[in-house]
């Protein structure tokens, strides 16, 4: 396979602004308690979810993170070269997400959607990279979920999972070469489909603990693939950011991997599960409690659906607060 180490490119990369948006309503756990059989402290325990949002379309949420972000990259819309959005909870089935969101925002460039389920915001990340080094300037990439279309609040086995949101980042050439994306890994594992799915018109269906299996085999492989190739160590890593998918995936693996929770960033007990959306939500947390700084080392790991699983390392630069 192709090296993906990327240390040492003189491209430069940096996050010039970040934004997220999450709907103003809110279900509990005790409200989902009293549609099916469970309780808080049950949901608490095996998910470390407390509640999650609802409400609003994927492209609504994600023009609302989408202009956040703008502002604090102090962008106007003739500046951003390429809309990327990773959703997995499109408005339509078609047409794409994108070209709406890009039509909220008064952009005037390519509008494209990524489907990479829970992993579609780190998989955008390197794809914005690419078109950096094909020559475009600045490239907004957007997580946004509308997950209560696509999820039966009355099943014990998902309902208590998901939730809605939408995070963004600015991206854009860094030619001071502070910040980088020092390494990357993609994956894919179609085989393992039925075991996390939305028929056409229908709610997600899940094979709970063998998501939960692979999942943390997904991380394991895809952290160590983006360590070997950033050459970095586990305790070289200032911040990582996993998906928000259930605590005791992260705990597991991160028990194999060596990460300790101090090092991680978490947002799961407010949102839930929010897809691709789940990354750049505590990406903007962190950044407003002051948790990032120049020159740190920062991973984003995403896994999810498909499966697929996407890891990015980045030597942070670009807005702090
Ligand atoms: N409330 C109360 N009790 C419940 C619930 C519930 N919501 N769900 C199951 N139970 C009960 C079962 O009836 C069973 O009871 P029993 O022992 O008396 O028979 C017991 O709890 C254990 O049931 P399991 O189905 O084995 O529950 P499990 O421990 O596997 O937990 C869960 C279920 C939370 C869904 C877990 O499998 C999980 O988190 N898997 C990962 C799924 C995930 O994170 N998906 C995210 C999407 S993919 C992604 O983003 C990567």
């Amino acid at each position: 396979m192709a090296s993906h180490q990327l240390a040492g490119s003189s491209l430069g990369f940096r996050f010039s602004g970040v934004g997220s948006y999450l709907p103003a309503e809110i279900v509990t756990n005790d409200d989902l308690a009293e549609a099916m059989d469970s309780s808080d402290h049950w949901i608490r325990e095996r998910t470390g979810i407390g509640q999650r949002h609802v409400g609003g379309t994927t492209s609504e949420l994600a023009t609302e993170a989408a202009r956040a972000a703008m502002k604090r990259a102090n962008v106007g819309p003739d500046e951003i070269d390429q809309l990327l959005l990773a959703t997995t909870s499109p408005d339509y089935i078609c047409p794409g997400t994108a070209p709406a969101v890009a039509e909220a925002l008064g952009l005037d460039c390519g509008a494209l959607d990524i489907q990479a389920a829970c992993s579609g915001w780190v998989y955008g990340l390197v794809h914005a990279n690419g078109l950096l080094l094909q020559g475009m300037e600045r490239i907004l990439v957007v997580g946004a979920e509308a997950l209560d279309r696509i999820t039966d609040y009355t099943d014990r086995g998902t309902g208590i999972l998901f939730g809605n949101g939408a995070g963004a980042a600015v991206v854009e050439r860094d030619p001071s070469g502070e910040g980088q994306l020092l390494s990357f890994d993609l994956g894919a594992a179609g085989e393992f489909v039925h075991i996390l799915y939305a028929e056409h018109g229908d709610v997600l269906q899940m094979d709970g603990k063998e998501v939960f299996r692979q999942a943390v085999k997904a991380i394991l492989r895809s952290a160590n693939n983006a360590l070997d190739r950033a050459d970095l160590s586990v305790g070289e890593i200032d911040l990582v950011i996993p998906h928000q998918a259930n605590i005791r995936i992260v705990e597991s693996a991160w028990k194999k991997l060596g990460f300790s929770m101090e090092q991680t960033g978490m947002r799961l007990e407010e949102t839930g599960n929010t897809s691709a959306a789940s990354i750049p939500l505590v990406l903007d947390k962190m950044l407003d409690e002051g948790r990032l700084k120049s020159g740190d080392n920062v991973m984003f790991l995403g896994f999810g659906a498909g499966m697929t699983w996407a890891t990015t390392i980045h030597r942070w630069a670009g807005e702090s607060r």
